[in-house]
């Protein structure tokens, strides 16, 4: 028998595109369970070529469920994650709530699978920040290679890492831009329609935003705590897909074709970099693909060992859905859980 998995926040952007991957991948699962607020109780949310009834969360027994895919928010993971741990479900949690808790393991499967074990402590496992993903995936080859010593990022952060709400207030504004009225602002703090935020999450003390401290702390980790980090997270007017552009510094000499040829055979990887018009990835194509693109590389004569690059993935997926369900997958094929069913 397959396991019983539960999705909370399946009417919401990363719950949505989970229920997709599920099937996509055909993962074994014998029992999907599509959770959400109250609000969303009865409603129809789809699961491959079926049609699930959503339940709201108070009401689900997660006693016989396997695994507890958690796309709610930091305060619902809070409250809830240790909960459904203790009925003996594995929560595999997409907030930030857990991720710096030292008892939990920090995943991406690409770079740190090997972490997974440590879900036993607390029966959770966290999801990293979309942006950060991406980033780790494209850097985890070229640290192995050259040994990175210190990384300067720009983030271009689609709406969907908002949520669902954030992509309606694109809509409506570019809407009204067109049609002559004043567009409303209410989710970001100014107007995003034809314009750029430099201001994701909230203001820390030291002047950067929470969302640039999170691939700080995150990238340190996950990848090597050596890593000296500095970003600066910008929203723009794009649905789907998170772009960066990112400059490393190395230890040792790395030059644009060793990193080019590495990242060619890097799990998660899709160089696409053919230095004309057109021979670079966009968000635009990375949206509803799996793959992390790596384009414009090249080396940095500024500093010595220096490369940048441009990285893009879809942050609803590698940034959020696919990389739970690859964590998963990591419990699955190493048989560190089993089906609560099949040992009844
Ligand atoms: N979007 C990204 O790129 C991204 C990347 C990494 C991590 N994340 C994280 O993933 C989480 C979800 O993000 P999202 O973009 O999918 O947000 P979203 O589109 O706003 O969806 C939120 C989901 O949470 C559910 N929810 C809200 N309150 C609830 C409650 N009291 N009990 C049960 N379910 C409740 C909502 O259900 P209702 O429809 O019933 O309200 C909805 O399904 C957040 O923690 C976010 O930080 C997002």
């Amino acid at each position: 028998m397959g396991y019983k998995v539960a999705v909370v926040g399946a009417t919401g952007n990363v719950g949505r595109e989970m229920m997709d991957i599920l099937a996509e991948r055909a993962f074994p699962a014998d029992e999907v369970v599509a959770v959400a607020s109250r609000r969303s109780q009865g409603i129809d949310v789809s699961f491959g070529d079926k049609t699930l009834k959503c339940k709201a969360l108070e009401h689900v027994d997660f006693s016989d469920v396997d695994i507890c895919l958690m796309s709610a928010g930091s305060a619902i993971s809070k409250e809830w994650s240790p909960r459904i741990a203790a009925a003996g479900a594995v929560v595999i949690d997409n907030s930030s709530c857990w991720r710096y808790d030292a008892d939990v393991p920090l995943i991406v499967p690409e770079v740190n699978a090997d972490a997974v074990t440590g879900f036993r402590k607390k029966g959770i496992i966290a999801n990293p920040n979309c942006s950060t993903a991406q980033l780790v995936v494209a850097l985890k080859p070229l640290h192995d290679k050259a040994r990175i010593k210190r990384v300067v990022v720009a983030t271009y952060q689609s709406v969907s890492g908002a949520g669902k709400e954030a992509m309606d207030e694109l809509f409506s504004q570019t809407k009204s831009v067109f049609t002559m009225d004043e567009p409303q602002v209410k989710k970001f703090p100014k107007r995003i329609a034809f314009n750029l935020i430099p201001h994701i999450d909230v203001f820390m003390e030291d002047g950067y935003t929470k969302e640039e401290w999170k691939m700080v702390a995150e990238t340190k980790k996950i990848l090597d705590p050596k890593i000296k980090l500095t970003a600066t997270c910008v929203r723009v007017p794009v649905f789907v897909s998170h772009s960066e552009a990112v400059n490393v510094e190395f230890e040792e000499p790395i030059t644009a074709d060793e990193a080019r040829e590495i990242l060619r055979s890097a799990p998660g990887c899709l160089v696409i970099d053919t230095r004309e018009a057109g021979g670079y990835a966009t968000p635009y194509e990375a949206a509803g693909e799996d793959a992390t693109y790596i384009s414009r590389i090249r080396e940095d004569a500024t500093v010595e060992n220096g490369l940048t690059m441009w990285v893009v993935s879809d942050n609803l997926r590698k940034g959020a859905a696919l990389n739970a369900i690859q964590i998963a997958e990591c419990l699955v094929s190493r048989k560190l859980i089993a089906a609560k069913r099949k040992a009844a």
